[in-house]
C-alpha cells in the first residue's frame, strides 16, 4: 500500500527546517493477552492511522530544544521525560551525533487519549531528525530504535492499516485494495493513563480461570476485505474496553449517543477516554459527528478518514 511503499524519497540531508506531519491512531481490534514477565501484554491489534495529526519541526541548533503549541500546551512538559526529546536524544546515540536541534511540536491530537499521540510525536521526530542529522536510516532501522519509546511509534512510522503483535511493537501491513473508511472522533475532556487501563484490565479478569485467551484479529482483517461499513463496524473489538468503562463510566453516554447520532459501530479508541464512531460516508460522518456534538457528552466530536500514511516530512 501507498503508506509502506518505499519512501526513500526522502532527502538524506536538509539543512532544515524539516516539517514532519504524523497520524494518530486508532485500533480496529486490540486483542489482550496475559500480563508478561516484562509488565507489557501480549498482543493481537490491527491498527488504523486517521486524519487526525501532529507535526515536529527541526530546525538545526547548537542545544536540543522543545516548545509546543496546541492540544495540551502547558500541561505537557517538554523536559527530558517528553517523548520528542527522548526519541531525539536515542536517535542521536544510535547514529553517534550530538543531539542538537531546535524542536517544535503543533498538536492536535489529545494527550492520553488513547490514540497513540506521544508514539506520534516520537515517530515525527525519528524522522525529521534522520533528515536534520543526515543519518539516512531506514524506515526498519528507526523502528527499531522507535520500539524502545513507545510500543505504537514502529507503527506511526508506517501508518496504513497493520497487523500489530508482541506488545505492539512488531508491526506488517495489511495488503487490501485502498478503501477509505470515514470515522468520527469523540475526544474527551481529560485523559486516561494506559498503565492504569491495562491494570483495570487485569483487576477485572482476576480469578477467571482459564486465563482470558489472547483473541486472534482474522475476523476483523476479512471484514476489512470486504469494504462493507457493516460488516466492518460488526467486528470492530477492544478488550481495553470494559477496563476504560470501568474507570470511566460516563464513557458508555458517548457510545450510546453515537449510535443515537447514527453510527454504524463505536468503540473505545485503545485505553481510551477517546471513542471512536465508524460511518457510511463523509457526509454521514458529519452528521454522526453533529449529532455527539448536540448531546453534549464529549469535548469535541470531529470526522477524520483512514487509512493514512505514517510518518512523512512535508
Ligand atoms: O509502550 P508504551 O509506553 O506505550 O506503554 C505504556 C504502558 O502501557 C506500559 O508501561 C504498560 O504498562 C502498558 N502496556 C501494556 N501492554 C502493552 C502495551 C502497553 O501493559 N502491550
Amino acid at each position: 500500500t501507498e503508506a509502506w511503499g518505499p519512501d526513500d524519497d526522502r532527502p538524506r540531508k536538509m539543512a532544515g527546517p524539516v516539517r514532519v506531519r504524523v497520524p494518530a491512531k486508532i485500533n480496529l481490534h486490540l486483542g489482550v493477552g496475559p500480563l508478561r514477565d516484562d509488565g507489557y501484554h501480549e498482543l493481537n491489534t490491527v491498527y488504523h492511522a486517521i486524519s487526525l495529526f501532529d507535526e515536529v519541526t527541526a530546525r538545526s541548533g547548537d542545544t536540543l530544544s522543545l516548545t509546543m503549541e496546541g492540544e495540551g500546551a502547558g500541561q505537557l512538559a517538554l523536559d527530558d521525560s517528553n517523548l520528542v526529546i527522548r526519541a531525539a536524544r536515542a536517535l542521536a546515540a544510535h547514529g553517534r551525533v550530538p543531539a542538537h536541534a531546535r524542536l517544535h511540536l503543533r498538536k492536535q491530537i489529545p494527550l492520553a487519549g488513547g490514540l497513540a499521540g506521544g508514539s506520534a510525536d516520537a515517530a515525527a521526530t525519528l524522522i525529521a531528525c534522520d533528515a536534520l542529522w543526515g543519518l539516512g536510516m531506514s524506515r526498519d532501522d528507526l523502528a527499531v530504535v522507535g520500539a524502545g519509546l513507545g510500543s505504537d511509534v514502529p507503527f506511526l512510522l508506517y501508518g496504513g492499516t497493520a497487523l500489530g503483535t508482541g506488545h505492539g511493537e512488531a508491526v506488517s501491513p495489511v495488503l487490501a485494495r485502498p478503501a477509505t473508511w470515514h470515522w468520527i472522533v469523540a475526544v474527551a475532556d481529560g485523559g486516561l493513563a494506559t498503565p492504569e487501563v491495562y491494570r483495570e484490565l487485569d483487576k477485572l479478569r482476576e480469578g477467571s480461570w482459564p486465563p482470558a485467551p489472547l483473541g486472534a484479529a482474522d475476523e476483523l482483517l476479512a471484514a476489512l476485505r470486504q469494504r462493507d461499513p457493516e460488516v466492518l463496524g460488526a467486528v470492530l473489538a477492544n478488550d481495553l474496553q470494559p477496563a476504560a468503562l470501568s474507570l470511566r463510566p460516563a464513557l458508555a453516554d458517548v457510545i450510546k449517543a453515537g449510535y443515537d447520532a447514527g453510527a454504524v459501530a463505536g468503540i473505545v479508541s485503545g485505553s481510551g477516554p477517546t471513542c471512536v464512531f465508524l460511518a457510511t460516508d463523509a457526509g454521514h460522518a458529519e452528521s454522526v459527528a453533529a449529532g455527539l456534538r448536540a448531546a453534549g457528552v464529549c469535548r469535541d466530536a470531529q470526522p477524520a478518514r483512514g487509512p493514512m500514511p505514517g510518518a512523512r516530512i512535508v
